[in-house]
């Protein structure tokens, strides 16, 4: 266990890692006229200060993005595009450590997520992305021989991306390296609740020796920071990972001024078992897809569809799976999870508890605030939480509640689990877990899901396309298909007659 005074000393350490009160303009920390606190929410403690950026600072941002866009960054080669990429890939890594300790303390997830997973993955993401910034390529088109016509693949501009708080570092490297290796600048906004990474990934960017400008980093609020960004005009097009209501504000804000956009949305995404699978790696399938992450994940399996005939037994193990799980102090080796982000977030996830007791499903483990008598006092703990017995239609099936959180369903027929997984407003993933290779395919080809993982879960890959199906929103991070929304086809005709 940590004590209290290893916790005042991971204060000191994120002061020195970070620049408080500081904007990142033009490559210079910048002061800004107001700030706000970042919370640690195992303690409830203020971690550091942090700014705010106003209008006026988004509008000295996005001139500094429009200043390198137009200048350095477009002329230099597309390989040292690339290695810059790669620079910041290798400096991540090397400062793996510091930013893990950081992510952890201001998001609260267990440290080993954090230093085994997150920040790994985010150095791998740059480095995916680094060998691509030379290797976008037009057409030549040879449909007429009086014309010689091709396509060149050109950058959208300046980029504003806006992130949220549940994988702080990870969302900045899914949005940054495409929007870079693709030519563009960015503007980029972390969460107020976690922006300690993006901070400090700041720093390493200017370590890396990226062109000033070519990568801002505003912090602030959403309605604020946020906001300002939206509706600034000098923005070419506009990346959003977060809550649909936002999503759908940005839309509306962003139309007068045509920007372009991708939405990431979040998603109840469904979770199958069906009998004939392996029971073993289905249950620990079912138990990873909810509560990694303490379940703030957008792919989150939140709906946990289980075949009748299999369906005491699965409940049994999910029971007991689920309340061994250790939660508490996210800096123990033991624990798998963490405070929730926010005491916001935590009052959302426990409101959800008494929504699902009245809508008549069946609580079978966890749902309470999980109080510790020492430094944690304070902390946003909540149990691991699992309702049995669950109709489709409840709120509890239908809502993103953003947190460790299970809806069990059961069901009959492979037909009705795919209406079930189906009857959703989302379609982010679906996971399903079945020995048999013909039904797998089948899921898979009628899900309604941008992923859908077969026998595992949750799983990613810097080549493989992540977004969303309906109201999970649109366009894709990751893979080939990430660097489509960073780019736009100018044709070009020469006449030959
Ligand atoms: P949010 O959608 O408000 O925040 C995400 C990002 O958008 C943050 O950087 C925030 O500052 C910014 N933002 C907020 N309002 C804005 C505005 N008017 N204009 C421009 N930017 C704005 O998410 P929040 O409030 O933190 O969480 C609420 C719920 O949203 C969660 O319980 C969860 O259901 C969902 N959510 C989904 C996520 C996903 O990965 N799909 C991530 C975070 C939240
Ligand atoms: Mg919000």
């Amino acid at each position: 266990m940590t004590t209290a005074t290893d916790n005042r000393s991971i204060q000191d350490k994120a002061n020195e890692f970070v620049k408080p009160g500081h904007l990142l303009i033009n490559g210079e920390w910048v002061e800004a006229s107001s700030t706000l606190e970042t919370i640690n929410p195992a303690t409830g403690e203020v971690i550091t200060t942090f700014a705010e950026a106003d209008a006026a600072d988004v509008e000295n941002a996005v001139s500094a993005a429009r200043a390198a866009f137009e200048g350095k960054w477009s002329v230099i080669p597309a390989a040292r595009r690339g290695k810059y990429l790669a620079k910041l890939a290798d400096l991540i890594l090397e400062h793996g450590e510091r930013l893990a300790l950081l992510e952890t303390t201001d998001n609260g997830k267990p440290y080993f997520e954090s230093s085994k997973i997150d920040i790994p993955f985010a150095a791998n993401v740059f480095h995916y992305f680094s060998g691509w910034a030379d290797k976008l390529s037009g057409q030549t088109i040879p449909s007429r021989s009086d014309a010689f016509m091709f396509t060149r693949r050109e950058p959208l501009g300046v980029i504003a991306q806006i992130i949220p708080w549940n994988l702080p570092l990870v969302m900045c490297a899914w949005k940054l390296a495409p929007a870079l290796a693709a030519g563009n600048t960015v503007v980029l906004k972390p969460a107020e609740q976690t922006p300690l990474t993006a901070l400090a990934l700041g720093e390493l960017i200017i370590e890396a020796g990226f062109p000033p400008g070519v990568v801002n980093i505003l912090t602030g609020r959403g309605e604020v920071t946020g906001a300002a960004l939206v509706k600034n005009t000098g923005v070419d097009k506009i990346s959003f990972t977060g809550s649909v209501e936002v999503g759908k504000e940005i839309m509306r804000n962003s139309a007068d001024n045509l920007t372009k956009l991708t939405l990431e949305l979040g998603g109840k995404s469904p979770n199958i078992i069906f009998a004939d699978a392996d029971m073993k790696s289905a249950l620990r399938g079912a138990i990873n897809g909810i509560f990694y992450g303490k379940g703030e994940l957008c792919c989150a399996g939140s709906r946990l569809l289980v075949e009748r005939s299999c369906y005491d037994e699965v409940v049994a193990a999910l029971k007991e799976a689920a309340s061994g799980l250790q939660v508490g102090d996210p800096f123990d080796k033991k624990t798998r999870i963490g405070a929730l982000v926010s005491k916001e977030q935590m009052e959302r996830v426990l409101s959800y508890v008494e929504i699902g007791k009245q809508d008549g499903a069946t609580l079978i483990t966890g749902g309470e605030r999980v109080a510790f008598n020492n430094e944690f006092s304070e902390g946003c703990f909540v149990s691991p939480i699992i309702f049995a017995d669950v109709d489709n239609k409840m709120r509890i099936a239908q809502e993103e509640i953003f947190g460790p959180a299970l809806a069990v369903i059961p069901f009959d027929t492979e037909e009705e689990a795919l209406s079930i997984a189906n009857d959703t407003q989302y379609g982010l993933a679906a996971a399903l877990w079945t020995n048999d290779i013909k039904r797998a395919h089948r899921m898979a080809a009628s899900l309604k899901a941008g992923t859908v993982w077969i026998n595992t879960v949750n799983m990613f890959d810097p080549s493989l396309p992540f977004g969303g199906f309906k109201d999970s929103g649109f366009g894709r991070d990751l893979g080939e298909d990430a660097l489509d929304g960073y780019l736009q086809t100018k044709s070009v005709w020469v006449d030959l007659s």
